[in-house]
C-alpha cells in the first residue's frame, strides 16, 4: 500500500511540474459546448446534469465514502488549482480512498479541460475570480 501511495504520489509530482505551466484553458464558446457534452455522457451520472452534486456531498454514504460533491462552484472544487483539478478527474479518487474512477484512459487532456471550461461557465464571478488568483499566485512560484 505504501508503496502505491508512494508512486502515486511520484505521478502526482511530475503531473504537477508539468502541467503547472501549461497554458490556460480554451475558453470560447465551442469549448464551453464541447465540454458540456463530454460532462453529461462522463460526469453526470455522478455529479448531476448540472453540476449540482449529490445533495448529500457533505455527508458520507453507506460504505463511509464521500458522495460526489457539486461542481458548479457552489461546493469547493474552485479551491483546486488547475492542476490540480486534472489531476483528480485524470486519476480520479480511488487511489487515495474516494470512489470516483479515473478518467486517463477515456479523456484526453483537451477534453479535460473542455469540461472544466463547461463548468466555470457556471460559476459565480466572484468565485472564478477567486481562482484565477489562486492560479496566478501558483504559476508565480
Ligand atoms: C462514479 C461516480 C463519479 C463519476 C462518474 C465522476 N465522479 Fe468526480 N467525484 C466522485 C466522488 C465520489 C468524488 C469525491 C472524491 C472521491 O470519493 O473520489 C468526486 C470528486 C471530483 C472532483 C473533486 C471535487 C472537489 O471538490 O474536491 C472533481 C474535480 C471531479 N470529481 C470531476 C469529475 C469529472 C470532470 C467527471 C467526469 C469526467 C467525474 N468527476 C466523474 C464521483 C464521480
Amino acid at each position: 500500500m505504501k508503496i502505491i501511495l508512494i508512486r502515486f504520489s511520484i505521478i502526482l509530482g511530475l503531473l504537477a511540474a508539468t502541467q503547472v505551466f501549461a497554458e490556460d484553458i480554451k475558453r470560447d464558446f465551442s469549448t464551453v459546448m464541447q465540454g458540456a457534452k463530454i460532462f453529461k455522457e462522463n460526469c453526470s451520472v455522478c455529479h448531476g446534469h448540472h453540476g449540482q452534486g449529490n445533495p448529500g456531498w457533505r455527508t458520507r454514504g453507506s460504505d463511509g465514502k464521500l458522495l460526489p460533491p457539486p461542481l458548479n462552484g457552489s461546493g469547493h472544487a474552485w479551491h483546486h488549482t488547475l492542476p490540480i483539478l486534472r489531476q483528480r478527474v485524470l486519476y480520479g479518487g480511488i487511489p487515495t480512498g474516494g470512489s470516483m474512477p479515473p478518467f486517463r484512459d477515456k479523456l484526453k487532456l483537451p477534453e479535460i479541460d473542455a469540461i472544466i471550461a463547461w463548468l466555470q461557465s457556471r460559476w459565480p464571478d466572484d468565485i472564478f475570480k477567486k481562482w484565477e488568483n489562486a492560479n496566478r499566485l501558483e504559476k508565480r512560484r
